[in-house]
């Protein structure tokens, strides 16, 4: 090495660390966002699709409908005792025959309020709008009481 290299080589060091630190100064200049764990349960992701909507269908008609629309869709179901006006009696031929699929499936998805019947038969949008095939199914199976 000659003297002039051996004198400069500290100066070089000098310059590469400085170069080094700023380099890390610059990175560490944007601190990485703080991932912060999902507060509560986690959010499950949108379920599949209904391998056999016709059997969702029942399954939801029995676990949300009956205890107003009854079992047997006449309206009779525990809850609808104290409801005023009474849940739609499904083997109404009368009604049948004056309603269309398009309205029964739009009551479905925005309950009674959105469409000037009582606020008591809820919305089923959150649960259905993505489900046509089960809501297709649901009417099917309204429809179905009529005889
Ligand atoms: C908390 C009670 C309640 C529940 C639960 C309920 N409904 Fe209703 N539903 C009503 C009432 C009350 C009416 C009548 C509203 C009116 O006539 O003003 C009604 C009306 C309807 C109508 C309209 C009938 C018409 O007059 O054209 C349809 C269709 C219907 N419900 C379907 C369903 C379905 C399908 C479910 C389950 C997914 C359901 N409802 C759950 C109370 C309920």
């Amino acid at each position: 090495m000659s003297r002039a290299m051996s004198k400069l080589t500290p100066f070089l060091c000098a310059l590469v660390l400085a170069a080094a630190c700023g380099k890390k100064e610059e990175a560490a200049g944007a601190p990485p966002p703080v991932t912060k764990p999902a507060a509560g349960p986690a959010v499950a992701a949108a379920p599949a699709p209904a391998a056999d909507p016709a059997a969702r269908a029942r399954e939801l008609f029995t676990s949300q409908c009956a205890v107003c629309h009854g079992a047997s869709g006449k309206g009779d179901g525990a809850g609808a005792a104290s409801l005023d006006p009474k849940p739609r009696d499904y083997t109404d031929q009368a009604w049948q025959a004056a309603t269309d699929d398009a309205r029964i499936k739009k009551i479905i998805l925005e309950g009674g309020a959105a469409n000037g019947l009582a606020a008591a038969m809820p919305p089923y949008g959150g649960m259905l709008a993505s489900e046509p095939a089960v809501l297709d199914e649901l009417v099917k199976l309204i429809r179905s009481f009529g005889g």
